[in-house]
């Protein structure tokens, strides 16, 4: 609830999220997908949006609704989701990727429905565009570049390696460990590391409450640079 002459943080500023799974097809009726629910993404889009920001939210399929204020354009596929992501990017003062995209999709795709005969059946797959890497070498000094990890092992290590790969100034990393975290929950864990190498470890919350914290290290950010 915006106060009267109050000024937004985030006002004048253009924000691209992405969020959800992505799906694969393998024939008209088949797809490869994960369990992604797009709460963590939809939860960002809000928070930059009411913050001010002039949201377009890239969403993969969700159930979700449309935060309000939002620019929801709806994708499908890995390859859908990067063309979407390279029309925004340019113009996007704030890139925050935290859809679950598939790292393989099939190389076919059949026209018809495949019909069950052999026992066992193969599907080839070739590796996605990483889009976020692909963001990553085209980012300005301008710009704010968030990513997301999801780690079992080795995590803080595998994280700060995806953050530099992938020319990020934060990554927010899914810690697996606790019950009521990551996939189909309302609550998340998070431990979000920056280029410098500072990192915040943030207790269980609630997915709109981790989407506000990360918001506040975004426009801490935003106000580096423009100062
Ligand atoms: N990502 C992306 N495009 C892909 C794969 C991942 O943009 N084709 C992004 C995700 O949106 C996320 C980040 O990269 O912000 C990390 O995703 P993650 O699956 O944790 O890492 P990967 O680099 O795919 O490596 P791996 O799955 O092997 O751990
Ligand atoms: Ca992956």
């Amino acid at each position: 609830q915006q106060l009267f002459n109050e000024v937004l943080p985030l006002k004048g500023k253009k924000a691209l999220v992405s969020a959800g799974p992505t799906y694969e097809a393998i024939d008209p009726v088949r797809f490869i997908g994960n369990h992604s629910s797009g709460k963590m993404g939809y939860a960002i889009a809000n928070t930059l949006s009411a913050l001010g920001a002039d949201v377009v939210l890239v969403s993969g399929p969700t159930a979700l609704e449309t935060p309000k204020g939002v620019t929801r354009v709806d994708v499908t596929s890995a390859s859908d989701m990067l063309n979407a992501c390279n029309a925004y990017f340019e113009l996007a003062d704030i890139i925050v990727m935290s859809a679950a995209v598939a790292d393989y999709t099939p190389v076919e795709v059949a026209t018809q429905k495949i019909k069950k005969k052999e026992n066992s059946f193969q599907i080839d797959l070739t590796k996605t565009t990483d889009i976020l890497a692909t963001l990553g070498q085209k980012k300005s000094v301008k710009q704010t570049l968030v990513g997301f990890a999801l780690e079992t092992n080795n995590a803080i290590e595998n994280a700060k390696s995806k953050l530099s790969r992938k020319n990020l100034d934060f990554i927010v990393l899914n810690t697996m460990e606790d019950e009521g975290a990551g996939f189909a929950h309302d609550t998340n864990k998070v431990t979000i590391i920056s280029k410098s190498g500072h990192t915040s470890t943030f207790p269980l919350k609630d997915k709109t409450e981790v989407a506000s914290d990360l918001a506040t290290i975004i426009v801490e950010h935003q106000q580096s640079i423009n100062s």
